[in-house]
């Protein structure tokens, strides 16, 4: 119906919004939680709240080093993955006084989180690290850190 500025009335103009609204409301909310899905978002989640307070906001390292030769250290993911669950202590234990392909020495400070941390986000959190401070391709980074294209 019209009034009498030949506009539509409010009420039949929200009759035909109701539609709209249920769709982008039903859109929000599947954008709303990306990490189930996305691997390198559920790593960067972790990261920040984890691994910053000693790698930096941005991976340039402070009380543990820089993560920009992460590749150097870990050229492939498995044995990142094992150095970030078990730590400096742990790798000490398991495999001697040094870490990485570059055989750098273990000096300690690197805290274990399998206790704190499920391995799936261990995987995540490495492969976060590999493909924003490494700069290692994306979908390859998450084969290689066994957790696919999400
Ligand atoms: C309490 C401080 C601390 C926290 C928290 C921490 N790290 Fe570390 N990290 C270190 C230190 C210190 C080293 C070097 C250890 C050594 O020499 O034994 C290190 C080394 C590393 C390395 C090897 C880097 C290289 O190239 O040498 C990686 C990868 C790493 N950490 C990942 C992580 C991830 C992932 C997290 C979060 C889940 C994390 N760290 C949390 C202190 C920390």
């Amino acid at each position: 119906m019209r009034n009498r500025h030949g506009t539509i009335e409010p009420g039949r103009v929200g009759r035909h919004l109701v539609p709209w609204v249920v769709l982008a409301v039903v859109g929000l909310s599947a954008c709303a939680s990306p990490d189930a899905s996305d691997p390198i978002t559920r790593g960067r989640e972790v990261y920040g709240r984890i691994c910053s307070a000693c790698h930096g906001s941005g991976g340039e390292g402070g009380v543990g080093p820089s993560l920009r030769t992460v590749l150097d250290t870990w050229p492939g993911c498995a044995d990142q993955i094992e150095w970030v669950t078990i730590g400096s202590d742990g790798w000490m234990a398991a495999h001697g006084p040094a870490y990485g392909a570059t055989g750098k020495p273990v000096q300690g400070g690197m805290p274990a989180h399998r206790d704190i941390l499920e391995p799936d986000e261990i995987a995540a959190v490495s492969a976060f690290e590999r493909v924003r401070y490494g700069g290692a391709d994306e979908a390859a980074t998450l084969a290689d850190c066994g957790i696919g294209a999400g």
